[in-house]
């Protein structure tokens, strides 16, 4: 395997720390994209080499990425709000948006030659029963149009000064330590989320490590397609999946609640995000990438993390 140069922007989020290490493992060079002094030392613990720089000051993006091979665009900013609005996602949409952008132009500047985009398997939501493969139809949710039009642009610099652009539609991604996860974790603990509706409609969930290893694999394979989706083996109805995670914490499942009740309490965005539906297939990224999933179903993944915070404790 080449040594490869690798930009990473995202480095210090909950993927990108993951990502990090696994890249430095396999040999490669890692640029980390830093932007205050404790992301510096994190990331030299890490392995890689910081560089102060923000992804909408796109000069500043030019210079540490000169001599990269690979640039992996894992940035992101969730609102972790209880009660979020369309206008929280601002920001997350700017970075997917003028991130992507100014990423891209740099990258083509610098002549690198592999560009991997982290995108969103919820981009498949809407189709409940039926499952999706990468071709599948997406569906049409204000939300997620950010994640739409970056996906456009990734597109659109395919192929320009010998760049090739792989895009990486994951699952609801979960770790010990996504805040995300810990809060759903909690909520179900204390019997505070119930389960909107039937509760029949899929999540496709992936583990922050395998969400890792795809994002290396795609760094690494010499003609990748040009888009995957990155999630494990069997999406979860929201009800078994909830069931699960309280009875592995020695909970009762969760009760049902209707949607009018769930968008009274939590509001019409937390109401649309639970009722979001998508069963989505990973057969392209195992058959072409050769990609093993290290938890190939919620049940592992959730046993991982309550084992991961109970050596934590
Ligand atoms: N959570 C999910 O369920 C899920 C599912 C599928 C895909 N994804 C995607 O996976 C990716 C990684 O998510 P994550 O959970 O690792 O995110 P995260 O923990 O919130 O980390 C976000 C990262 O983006 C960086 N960032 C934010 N604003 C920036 C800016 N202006 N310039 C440069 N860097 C900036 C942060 O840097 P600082 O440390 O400096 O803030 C941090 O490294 C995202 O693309 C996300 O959309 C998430």
């Amino acid at each position: 395997m080449k040594r490869l140069k690798v930009f990473v922007a995202g480095a210090t989020g909950v993927l990108g720390r993951v990502v990090v290490p696994e890249l430095c493992a396999r040999g490669h060079e890692v640029i980390g994209l830093a932007r205050s002094d404790s992301n510096v030392d994190l990331l030299q613990k890490l392995g890689a080499e910081p560089v102060r720089c923000d992804l909408f000051a796109a000069k500043s993006l030019e210079a540490p990425m000169r001599g990269c091979d690979v640039v992996l665009h894992l940035a992101t900013s969730i609102p972790f709000k209880r009660r979020p609005r369309l206008g929280d996602f601002s920001l997350n949409d700017r970075i997917r948006t003028e991130g992507t952008r100014n990423l891209l132009a740099a990258a083509l500047r610098c002549g690198v030659k592999r560009f991997v985009q982290q995108s969103i398997a919820l981009l498949h939501s809407g189709h409940r029963e039926a499952w999706a493969d990468e071709e599948g139809p997406l569906g049409d949710h204000p939300p997620y149009a950010s994640a739409i039009e970056m996906e456009r642009t990734v597109w659109q610099s395919h192929g320009l000064e010998g760049l090739s652009t792989v895009i990486l539609r994951g699952g609801w991604f979960y770790g010990p330590t996504a805040i995300h996860t810990r809060r759903l974790f909690g909520a179900l603990r204390r019997g505070m989320l119930p389960v909107m509706g039937s509760g029949e409609n899929h999540w496709s969930l992936i583990h922050v490590d395998d969400m890792a290893t795809a994002c290396v694999a795609a760094a690494e394979a010499p003609a990748p397609s040009q888009l995957y989706l990155v999630v494990d083996d069997e999406p979860a109805r929201v009800k078994d999946l909830f069931a699960h995670i309280a009875r592995a914490q020695n909970r009762r499942p969760p009760l049902h609640a209707p949607a009018w009740l769930v968008s009274l309490l939590a509001g019409p965005l937390a109401r649309e995000m639970l009722a979001a539906s998508y069963r989505c297939r990973n057969r392209r990224i195992k058959r072409e990438l050769s990609w093993k999933l290290a938890y190939p179903t919620y049940r592992e993944g959730v046993a991982a993390v309550l084992q991961a915070w109970s050596e934590e404790a």
